[in-house]
């Protein structure tokens, strides 16, 4: 059984780099792909949780929510996908997750008053991802790229809190940590992304499905 999940933890968008990341190849050496879209894709694709619709209102501003509030929807509208994941992937199918709970920690935790250890909580036990790929940019380069600045959390100095965050997070060796270097070109990011990919769907066939923070 192949047990592959990937989640791209990156505190900013790079639509081409996720494009491309979903034609990595993976099929090249008989695995299947198939991306797993975050509320965002679904958004775009097929809008139909109700979870989904209320987070999507809150950050492009359109409703307020508390934040607890909207920390746990973040949550939720995980662990309502799991089901649908323990299926792929019992069917060997490797999932790549966009954010994941990795992103769900950091942001609120960057928010006055929020504890990482309260932010990791609600996420403990889901699916484990094999490999977490941190695209590394600094905020005011982030700011840069399309579209920054439009949304609720993206201001340089929320981002630049977010990453503090992040940083936290990635001391946790239980969780397998790769930071790519995402101020190179979209080509070398492809390729890096690629080769920790190809690694990790051929070293996860043999491994259990963990359960993350546990
Ligand atoms: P996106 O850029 O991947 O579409 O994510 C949307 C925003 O939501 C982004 O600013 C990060 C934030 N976010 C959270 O605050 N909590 C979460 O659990 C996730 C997945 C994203």
């Amino acid at each position: 059984m192949q047990v592959g999940l990937m989640a791209l933890s990156e505190p900013l968008v790079i639509p081409e780099l996720l494009q491309r990341w979903t034609v990595v190849g993976i099929d090249s050496q008989g695995h299947q792909e198939e991306v797993l879209a975050g509320w965002r894709e679904k958004e775009k694709n097929d809008r139909s949780t109700t979870i989904g619709q209320l987070i999507s209102a809150y950050l492009e501003k359109k409703s307020d929510l508390e934040d607890h509030t909207v920390h746990l929807l973040f949550s939720a509208n995980r662990w309502e996908r799991v089901p649908l994941m323990k299926k792929k992937l019992e069917e060997g199918i490797t999932l790549v997750v966009d954010r994941y709970a990795f992103s769900g920690a950091a942001f609120t935790s960057a928010k006055p008053g929020f504890s990482l250890d309260w932010c990791m909580k609600p996420d403990v036990g889901l699916p484990k991802p094999d490999l977490v790929m941190f695209l590394q940019l600094s905020p005011a380069e982030a700011a840069l790229r399309g579209q920054f600045g439009e949304e609720r959390y993206e201001t340089s100095a929320f981002q630049r809190a977010v990453q503090q965050q992040f940083e936290e997070l990635r001391k946790d060796s239980t969780v397998n940590w790769q930071v790519i270097d995402a101020s190179q070109s979209v080509d070398d990011v492809h390729k890096s992304i690629s080769s920790h990919s190809l690694h990790t769907v051929s070293a996860a066939q043999s491994l259990p499905l963990g359960e993350l923070w546990k």
